[in-house]
Order: structure tokens, then sequence, then C-alpha cells
């Protein structure tokens, strides 16, 4: 059962590895015209998540077509708030709606901790993409952290500033605390049952972490993320992902993770020094894949340069933009691959 392809975890366990890894978030989706495809064949978005042989299907299709280092499983982090009794809507070209929202301490009691049993579908499509993988590379599972969770399951929609999640947090701290609490657990379960159906390695997305203040973000959201750290306990690597917490970096350094992934707006080398014990993941601005082929290639050396030839996962500091050409992405990853350190030895791969 050992993996052919194995950068990526070697790097997560800070190995120095023969060249830089590289994913990128949202490797599964649009900007495939072969994803597009697959996707007519489902009336919506949800179905199209439920449907294991699918899903299956176009978490392999990145790492056929782009060559990417790790598959990611296709499906998405509202899958949970879903499991726990509030079912959503992915509006085409608007974003997820949640038809029913979280106001009082009795919407609150009424959820339900998930169990992995109630999300079998993803389980099986764990399965699924595990063995058609072949063991090439390995697969990661995702959730999305409590408090980006908790966000949706307040705001019942996206929103710019998440008011309505954070006014919950200042006027009702003690059923922040209860709810964040259900969604964990419900995280938790979940993550392990993707571990036994096959995740190699884990990624926590806490995408709506830069709404909050420093303070908050340790209390409500940091909190959390530890307890599903511990839990986890180093079965498998951990990646946390926290969009524009830049001001969490030192805090983060202490949880039970493998890797930190960063944003394009956080400096690398003050990461390093803040993160010195972990692996990093990042960081390009996903615009930079609109440049031409030569700024491409410069900043994307300027990047693998400052992160240096360990302790490194290369991606994206945030999801492909579903209009980025196919061309430019393959482009991107296969610069990654070919660079080599100044005074590395080649090993062929
Ligand atoms: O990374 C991958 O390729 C794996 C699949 C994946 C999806 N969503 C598929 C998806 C992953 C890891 C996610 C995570 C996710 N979902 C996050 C965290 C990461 C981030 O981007 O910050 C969040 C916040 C969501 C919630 C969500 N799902 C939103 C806000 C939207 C609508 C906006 C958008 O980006 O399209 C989705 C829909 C969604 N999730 C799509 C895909 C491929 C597009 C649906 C389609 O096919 O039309």
């Amino acid at each position: 059962m050992d993996l052919k392809n194995d950068l990526i975890l070697r790097a997560a366990k800070g190995e120095t590895t023969e060249r830089t890894p590289v994913w990128l978030m949202r490797q599964a989706g649009r900007i495939l015209p072969e994803y597009r495809a697959v996707r007519a064949k489902t009336k919506n978005f949800i179905e199209f998540v439920k449907n294991p042989e699918l899903a299956a299907e176009v978490t392999i299709q990145p790492v056929d077509i782009l060559g990417v280092d790790a598959a990611i499983i296709f499906s998405d982090i509202l899958v949970i708030p879903e499991a726990m009794g509030l079912p959503y809507q992915m509006i085409e070209a608007k974003g997820p709606w949640f038809e029913k929202t979280i106001q009082t301490k009795a919407d609150i009691e009424q959820l339900l901790v998930a169990q992995s049993g109630d999300l079998q579908y993803v389980m099986d499509a764990l399965r699924l993409a595990k063995q058609g993988l072949h063991n090439r590379v390995p697969l990661i599972g995702f959730c999305g952290a409590p408090w980006t969770i908790f966000a949706y399951m307040i705001e019942g929609s996206g929103s710019k500033t998440f008011s309505k999640a954070k006014k919950f947090l200042y006027t009702h701290p003690e059923l922040s605390h209860l709810l964040l609490e259900k969604i964990t657990q419900s995280s938790i379960n979940y993550l392990k049952g993707q571990i036994e159906a096959g995740a190699d390695m884990l990624q926590i997305f806490d995408s709506w972490a830069g709404v909050l203040s420093p303070q908050q973000y340790s209390e409500f959201a940091l909190k959390y993320i530890s307890k599903i750290c511990d839990a986890i306990d180093f079965r498998v690597p951990v990646t946390v992902f926290a969009k524009d917490a830049f001001f969490a970096r030192k805090e983060m350094s202490t949880l039970k993770c493998n890797t930190i992934g960063l944003d394009w707006t956080m400096n690398i080398e003050e990461s390093r020094a803040l993160c010195s014990n972990k692996t990093l993941q990042g960081n390009a601005d996903p615009c930079l894949l609109y440049a031409d082929a030569a700024t491409i290639k410069t900043e994307t050396h300027k990047m693998l340069k400052a992160f240096g030839p360990s302790k490194y996962i290369a991606n994206l500091g945030h999801g492909l933009y579903p209009d980025t050409e196919k061309d430019k992405v393959k482009l991107f990853v296969d610069i990654i691959k070919e660079y080599q350190h100044a005074g590395a030895t080649k090993i062929l791969t």
C-alpha cells in the first residue's frame, strides 16, 4: 500500500524532499473543462457532491491533467451543517444559501452532532478515489474550521463582513461556545471517518478567520481548531489554513498540526520566524495566474526561493478562481516541479 509519490507527506513531516511538492486549493473544480463535463451530468452541485462515483472521478482529474502531487476529495465544507440538520443550496453564480439559520439556544439544541456515518457519501467517494488513484499520490481529506462553519450557520449565506455571525459572538458568547463545541465534535467524527476511508492527510479551512480580532480568533476559533488537532493526534499530517489570520501565526505554531497554510498577504520570512517548527504551505496570489508566462515564472521562482528547499508545500494563497486558464495552472505546477534550488543536486523522480 506504499504511495509511489509521497513528497507532500514527507514535506509535511518536516523532511527535506528531492523537489518541492505542489497541489492547488480548488484544483477539483471549474477551471477544468473535464470537470464541467462531469458536472453537467448532474442537476445541481449538491447532487454532484452526493454522487460518490462522480465525486471520485473529478477528484482524480487534476492528478492526471495537471500533474499535481496530491488529490483533494471533491466535496464541500458545508456538508457538516447539513449533517447537523441545516440543509443548504448552492445557488448558481451566487454561492451557498441556508433556508434555516441558527438564532436561538433551542436552534442549537436541536442540531445533531454529526457522525461519520451521516456522511457516508463522502466516505464512499474517498474509498473510490483512493482505489482510482492506485497509490500514485496522497489523498487529502478536509473540513471547514468551526468558526467558518459557525459563520455560515448563523449568517445563512456568504457575506463580506459576517456581521450577523460576529454579532452573535458579542451578544451570546456562551451560546456561541455551545454551537462551536457541537461543530467541533461533528468535525472530529467526520475527519476520523475520512482517515478510516483512506484520507492520507487533512486540511482544515478557516476561510473567514480574517473578520475576527486577534483576541476573538483565539477564543472562538483557535481553541476549537486546537481541539480538532488534538483529537487527530498526528495520525495523519494536518494542515491548518486560516485565511487572512496573519495575526494568529505565532499562536498557530503551538497547534498539534504539521503544516500552516499562508495566503499571499503573509510575508514568507516573517512566517518562517513565527512558525519555525512547522512546514509552510502557499502562498501565490491566485491572480498571478492571469499574468503572462514570463511573469508567472519570475514570481513563482521568487516564492520558491523565499520558502527554501525544505518544510514547504507549494500552493496558492487561496483557491483557484474559476476563470483561470487551465494552461496557466499547468504552467505554475510545472515551474514548481522543475525548480532546482541553488546548490542542490538533481535527483530524478
Ligand atoms: O479544493 C478542491 O478542489 C476540493 C473541493 C472543494 C470545494 N469547496 C468544491 C466546490 C473544497 C476544498 C471546498 C472548500 C470550501 N467550500 C471552502 C473553503 C475554502 C475557501 O475557498 O475558502 C468554502 C468557504 C466553501 C463554501 C463554498 N462552496 C462557497 C462559498 C461556494 C460558492 C463560491 C464558489 O467558489 O464557487 C462553494 C461552491 C463550490 N465548492 C464549488 C466547488 C467546485 C463550485 C460549484 C460549481 O461547480 O459550480
